[in-house]
């Protein structure tokens, strides 16, 4: 087809990636968000449609600039981007979990401005969402790669991640450690080490594309091992 990419290592493959960070409303005008730009996950999206991949974006709150190979779905909470992944995920050969999802969100948030005349508190209830990334993998079909991300903080972050690897049934967890100012949330550089089931493997820091491209050289190998096995 016109404007379509040449033959890449990639073409036919499906790749599903979450990107930027959920919001949970609390009232008409204000959420529970986190810090996360959507930057990796717009790199990772950008790096497998270069490749030659139909990749589908479910963006959380991103305002980066979008690619025109790339299809985009856009959400706000983490009710949102489960249901936006769960109409996408049966075509999906590769999942790339980037988003910062809310781990709660404020129960039943008030449909109007909540005022602060008359008060000199406000207590702000939450309740648990739904692990999207874990549902996901009980759905599970061969063929499938499951990569999940992980933001952990200084010592035990490979321990966590691996711990995580296994509770959600990934082939493979993307660990960033997130107390160094340098690299991760809202900088355009990071350094991460990626476990798999067979090992870990470190990504020296650079720019979010390289890194990206080396994450999905994994992706190539988890995919090649699984053919063979
Ligand atoms: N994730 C998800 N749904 C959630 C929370 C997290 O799909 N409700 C996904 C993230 O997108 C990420 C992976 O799970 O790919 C790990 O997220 P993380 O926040 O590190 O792990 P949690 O299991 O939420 O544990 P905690 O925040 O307590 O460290
Ligand atoms: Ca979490």
């Amino acid at each position: 087809l016109a404007g379509r990419p040449t033959a890449g290592p990639w073409d036919g493959l499906r790749v599903l990636v979450t990107a930027g960070g959920t919001r949970e409303p609390i009232d008409s005008v204000r959420y529970v968000g986190n810090r996360s730009s959507g930057r990796m996950g717009f790199a990772l999206a950008d790096a497998a449609a270069a490749r030659g991949a139909a990749v589908t974006v479910v963006a959380a709150n991103v305002t980066l600039p979008r690619n025109p190979a790339v299809r985009y779905l856009d959400v706000e909470t983490a009710a949102q981007l489960a249901d936006a992944c769960a109409g996408a995920f049966a075509q999906t050969d590769v999942l790339l979990m980037a988003a910062a999802v809310a781990d709660f969100r404020p129960v039943g948030p008030a449909d109007h401005k909540i005022k602060k005349t008359g008060r000199g508190e406000l207590t702000v209830e939450m309740e648990a969402t739904v692990d999207v990334l874990a549902s996901l993998s009980g759905t599970r079909r061969d063929g499938q790669v499951l990569v999940g991300f992980a933001a952990e903080h200084g010592d035990g972050a490979l321990a966590y991640g691996r711990d995580k690897l296994e509770r959600k049934g990934l082939d493979a967890i993307v660990v960033n450690d997130i107390s160094r100012p340098d690299i991760g949330f809202d900088t355009p550089e990071n350094e991460v080490t990626v476990i798999t089931r067979t090992g870990d493997q470190p990504i020296a820091k650079a720019d979010k594309a390289a890194v990206a491209d080396a994450i999905l050289a994994v992706v190539d190998r988890l995919r090649d091992a699984a053919v063979r096995t």
